[in-house]
């Protein structure tokens, strides 16, 4: 196949993943197609996308009109057929193999035929998911960070089967996203969560061993390491749940004892203490 230009991106899944992506996308110029399962999912990410917009305007690095004009650019959908005209979709779901599946082959049949399927999935085989259409040659990991519109990486994720110019097209909307892409092969983790997720699973381990608070682990790392967010904090940011499944995940594949989620991380999970998306994780939000 030969890659299509990119005019058109859609974004599947408009969760804090998918509303950064789709920020990032229509900041670049992208029409974009914003897609989520209910209209009131939708407008939560355009409220969101919006709010940190604003921010830009009240700090001058925006002008009132251009927020305008970029949040003009999004258009959201609830039926997945208002993607058929996408160059390239990103799929931001919720981590889990049989509803990619699912999604992917339902897109095949939507896209044009030379259109890019793209997944964000942090800790899936990019080509297991790919095994769900006929064409896995277009199917690539573009892996972006949390917060999105701030963490400069993105993972071009090549899969067994992709093509060279899939991974070109993706690694090319990656530099005009203005972010820092790198190429990387389809491995558990890819490169930063198979060194991020046990380092950040011993940070909690170390909570217990060393006896200390959230507090004062993330100002061990903060002022010691110098991270610029303490791994507590982090962890809180990325969702409990979120690091719990990526931990499993990775370990299932690798089963190196350091990647499992620690007893405790667990137990929060399933208590409900989700980090911020909950209001509370190893700390409390508003
Ligand atoms: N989306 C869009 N814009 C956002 C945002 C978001 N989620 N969060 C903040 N912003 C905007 C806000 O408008 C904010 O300004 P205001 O607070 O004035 O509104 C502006 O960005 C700057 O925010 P901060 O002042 O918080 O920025 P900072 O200089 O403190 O840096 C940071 C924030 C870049 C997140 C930094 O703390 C950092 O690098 N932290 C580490 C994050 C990290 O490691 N992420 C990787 C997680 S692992 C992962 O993502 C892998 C995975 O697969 C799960």
């Amino acid at each position: 196949m030969s890659a299509p230009e990119i005019r058109t991106i859609g974004v599947v899944g408009l969760g804090a993943m998918g509303a950064g992506i789709a920020q990032l996308s229509i900041e670049a110029g992208y029409e974009t197609v914003g897609r989520e399962v209910t209209d009131e999912l939708g407008e939560k990410a355009r409220d969101r996308i919006a709010h940190f917009l604003q921010r830009k305007v009240d700090k001058e690095r925006m002008t009132a009109d251009e927020r305008f004009a970029v949040l003009e650019r999004l258009a959201l959908q609830t039926e997945l057929a208002a993607l058929s005209d996408c160059d390239l979709v990103i799929e931001a779901i919720v981590e889990d193999l049989e509803a990619k599946h699912a999604l992917f082959a339902e897109l095949e049949g939507i896209v044009r035929p030379d259109a890019i399927l793209a997944t964000n999935t942090s800790a899936l085989s990019v080509t297991e998911i790919a095994s769900a259409v006929s064409t896995p040659e277009r199917v690539v990991g573009m892996h972006f960070f949390n917060p999105a519109p701030l963490m400069p990486l993105v993972e071009i994720v090549r899969a067994e089967l992709s093509s060279d110019d899939a991974v070109d097209a993706a690694y090319t909307l990656g530099e005009r996203l203005g972010k820092k892409p790198i190429r990387c092969h389809d491995t558990p983790g890819f490169v930063v969560n198979r060194i991020l997720i046990p380092l950040l699973n011993d940070c909690i381990r170390a909570l217990d061993e060393a006896r200390i608070s959230p507090e004062e682990l993330d100002t061990a790392m903060t002022a010691g390491a110098g991270w610029p967010m303490g791994p507590c904090t982090l962890v809180d940011l990325v969702g409990i749940d979120v690091h719990v499944h990526a931990s499993e995940a990775l370990y299932e594949k690798l089963r190196e004892p350091r990647i499992a989620p620690p007893p405790r991380i667990v137990a929060m999970r399933n208590a409900g203490l989700l980090g911020r998306k909950s209001g509370r994780g190893f700390y409390s939000y508003d």
